[in-house]
């Protein structure tokens, strides 16, 4: 063999050793994990995503919305994320295998929105701060999705998901509708909501003890003399 062949076949061992070891160790660590059956509570945790919302995080993938949130609550101590009240826990590997496509976010120019359902507004707010978010939050740099909603004639009875005439510009006669896709997104954010603590991973959360501290005295009472 030349050595260009032993070159060539150690690279592309190499290669290939590493790259199968990635996937492996994620198989092992991630694939592994299965939803944890509550007894009491007769319940599966983290529960089935709605396929109403299930549309919404398409929506979600295809407007980009990962590029400015985040959706994982990171823990540690002390955390921003958890001083922030983004969640009451951090966020677990678990939390996500229902998920098809897992949208954890590049930049965290927004909050991140792994818990919104615990602190949403009513949808109308909602569907208000995705038409015109410096309505809602002065001085907000969230792009607005006008491209979200339809202005369309009053036929009959104005529709109850109409967004609020006092607070945004339509033409006399009109109303500014949320369309399906604005629909399903909103329900998708609702239901964001990492709220069950697994017991496996739930001494993770719990803080570790601070250095100096001492262990909580335990008495023994004494065995009674004979
Ligand atoms: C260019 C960055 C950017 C993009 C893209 C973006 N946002 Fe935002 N978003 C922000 C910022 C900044 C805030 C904080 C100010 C505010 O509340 O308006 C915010 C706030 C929010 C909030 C309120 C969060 C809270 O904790 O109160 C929600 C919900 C939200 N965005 C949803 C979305 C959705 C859904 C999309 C995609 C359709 C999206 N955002 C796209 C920057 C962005």
């Amino acid at each position: 063999m030349n050595r260009a062949t032993v070159i060539f076949f150690g690279a592309f061992f190499a290669l290939t050793l590493s790259w199968a070891g990635l996937l492996l160790s994620n198989v092992r660590s991630y694939g592994v994990l299965a939803p944890y059956f509550d007894d009491t509570e007769n319940k599966a945790y983290p529960s089935q995503v709605p396929g109403l919302a299930a549309r919404g995080a398409q929506v979600y993938a295809d407007l980009g919305c990962a590029y400015c949130h985040t959706q994982q609550v990171r823990g540690g101590e002390p955390s921003a994320d958890l001083a922030r009240k983004w969640g009451g826990r951090e966020s677990y590997g678990r939390d996500y295998i229902r998920e098809e496509r897992v949208l954890l976010g590049d930049l965290r120019v927004g909050p991140d929105l792994r818990n919104f359902g615990v602190r949403a507004p009513a949808a109308a707010e909602l569907y208000l701060h995705l038409y015109s978010p410096t309505t809602v939050v002065p001085g907000s740099t969230m792009p607005a999705h006008r491209f979200l909603f339809a202005t369309r004639q009053i036929a009959g009875q104005p529709s109850p998901f109409a967004l609020d005439r006092a607070k945004v510009a339509v033409p006399a006669g009109s109303e500014v509708v949320p369309t399906e896709r604005a629909q399903v997104l909103v329900a998708y954010l609702m239901g964001l909501h990492d709220g069950y603590d697994y017991p496996e991973e739930k001494q993770k959360n719990t803080p570790p003890k601070k250095a100096g501290e001492k262990k909580p005295e335990t008495h023994t009472p004494e065995a009674p003399k004979k």
